[in-house]
């Protein structure tokens, strides 16, 4: 185990069996549709899951991706969520999108990009996500599928990172405060 990490949260183990319980969800809820599927992945921290999620949902799908950053603080709900990396597909109207992300904090990306993504033409919008802090919420949001709701700990791997670091960590593990301290 990485010499920063307190514990670990979700083992590999665990992360393949929670990505297989959602793609079969996935699955079930768009099997038999003639509309495309298209699973959006968030950059950076939702490469990994997308990664494991793709190969797991055995209906037809495409993939696409999105850049975003949001910014806002603790105490106001107005943040601002800035797209860097644009979706840009002339067949949004045929698209059901299912937005992928690897944790919802304060509600504000998917909150903002559910509804950015409908107004831009898309079929229908759906979110997925690895893991969930409820505690955190800024924003009335939750999502469609959710692979953990964990408590407001500081946690890094499976592409989530801290300061860009331990994004490359194969588990989910909680971080020892004096790195970040
Ligand atoms: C994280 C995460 C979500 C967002 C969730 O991204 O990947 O996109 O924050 O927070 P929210 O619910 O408060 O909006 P981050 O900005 O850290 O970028 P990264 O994915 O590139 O690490």
């Amino acid at each position: 185990m990485n010499n920063d990490i307190e514990k670990v949260l979700f083992s590999e183990e665990d992360l393949d069996r929670m990505i297989s319980r959602i793609a079969a969800q996935v699955d079930k809820d768009y099997s038999g549709s003639d509309k495309k599927l298209v699973l959006l992945c968030i950059l950076k921290g939702s490469v990994v899951f997308m990664g494991e999620l793709m190969k797991k949902v055995n209906v037809p799908c495409e993939i696409d991706f999105m850049k975003v950053s949001s910014y806002g603080n603790e105490t106001t709900s107005s943040g601002n969520v800035n797209i860097i990396l644009d979706i840009s597909r002339k067949d949004l109207d045929a698209c059901d999108i299912l937005i992928v992300e690897d944790i919802i904090d304060s509600g504000r990306t998917l909150s903002y990009l559910s509804k950015y993504l409908l107004n831009k033409g898309a079929r229908s919008v759906r979110t997925c996500t690895m893991l969930d802090k409820p505690s955190r919420r800024v924003v009335d949001f939750s999502a469609d599928y959710v692979g953990a709701e964990i408590e407001d700990l500081f946690v890094v791997g499976y592409g989530l990172d801290y300061a860009e670091r331990y994004r490359d960590l194969p588990y989910i593990g909680v971080l020892k405060s004096e790195v970040y301290a």
